[in-house]
């Protein structure tokens, strides 16, 4: 008789539940008017009198045991976090957890995209995988076009009309064939030339494009806007723009920002000149907005294109770009606290 109560014990202690209704079944069974300890009550007339003491004392502990368990699950069911004290106490502060960096390219992006948001431009994306067509043939680059050689394409197995994105002028194209002026876009993002690995120059890195097509742009508007941008990012106003050539853009300019010879590093930076290159840019060609859908007549626009890791390079005066993509963890710890 004893052992039985003794494993009712047992089992008791075992048992859990994942519903009230569980817990009341269980509540019945033991606790209930016609439950397991009542039926053992009844017997205590039959066990012998050596015997009682022990009787009383076993069939005690199980209605504890059925007591406090039916209490301790429902609590637990009820307010399952901290009722149950499965996860402690809950105003505890908590674990210190390690800071992070930024890594200076998503810096330096941040950076350009706030300075240019203020003047009314969004953000946009397009493809690494690119086809022809955005990469080159739209932006006036058709094929055999000698400046295809000026960037070094890698191509995506054996199709010719699948590579990566030379540059992020592919998005322009992109943007202007889903949008109708008037248009204010930057599209940051990674672009990928085959090109030999060195403190220099890099197989991957990263460009912003920007874009801005509506009626009347004109040379003027484009200069105003990259001078203000000049001025937000490296607090210098003073730019040049020396005549270039890109398929894209008629006229086209390289832009240079006046750095300065304070110091030893800007001589350095500058080759002595005090002129830092910062971007290439110009106006749309036309050619460009018809291929894209926007009525040249009607429409005109500037275009720029600028390296992320070059800027990055300069403003944090890091010695070799290959830095940017090895992640050491020493490099990078460098950046903490930079927003
Ligand atoms: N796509 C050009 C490059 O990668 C930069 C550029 C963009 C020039 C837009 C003019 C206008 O060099």
């Amino acid at each position: 008789m004893i052992d039985t109560i003794k494993e009712h014990i047992a089992k008791v202690e075992a048992f859990s539940a994942e519903t009230k209704e569980a817990v009341e079944t269980f509540r019945i069974a033991y606790l209930g008017k016609k439950g397991i300890l009542n039926q053992l009550f009844a017997e205590f007339k039959n066990v012998p009198n050596e015997q009682k003491k022990e009787f009383g004392q076993t069939i005690n502990q199980l209605k504890s045991a059925a007591t406090d368990k039916v209490a301790q699950l429902t609590a637990s069911l009820e307010n399952p976090l901290e009722e149950s004290g499965k996860y402690g106490d809950l105003t505890r502060p908590g674990n210190p957890v390690a800071l992070g960096a930024r890594h200076p390219i998503s810096i330096v992006k941040k950076q350009i995209i706030d300075i240019f948001s203020r003047i009314g431009f969004n953000v946009s994306e397009g493809p690494e995988i690119e086809d022809d067509w955005h990469n080159f043939t739209a932006l006036n680059l058709p094929e055999y076009h000698p400046a295809r050689d000026m960037q070094d394409t890698f191509f995506v197995q054996t199709d010719p009309d699948i590579l990566l994105r030379t540059h992020t002028s592919s998005v322009q194209v992109r943007y202007m064939e889903n949008n109708q002026p008037p248009i204010r876009t930057i599209s940051p993002g990674r672009v990928y030339r085959n090109e030999a690995i060195s403190a220099r120059s890099h197989c991957f890195f990263h460009q912003v494009e920007g874009l801005y097509v509506d009626k009347d742009v004109s040379f003027a508007d484009l200069k105003q806007t990259l001078q203000y941008f000049t001025k937000e990012m490296f607090g210098k106003s003073k730019i040049r723009l020396r005549p270039s050539y890109f398929p894209f853009t008629e006229p086209s300019a390289e832009v240079d920002v006046y750095w300065g010879l304070e110091t030893e590093t800007d001589y350095k930076m500058t080759k002595g000149t005090g002129w830092l290159e910062i971007m290439g840019c110009g106006m749309v060609d036309p050619n460009v907005l018809t291929n894209c859908g926007i009525d040249a007549e009607q429409y005109s626009g500037f275009a720029f294109g600028m390296g992320i890791d070059r800027i990055a390079l300069l403003l944090y005066q890091i010695g070799d770009i290959r830095l940017l993509s090895e992640n050491d963890l020493r490099f990078l710890e460098q950046f903490k606290g930079v927003l």
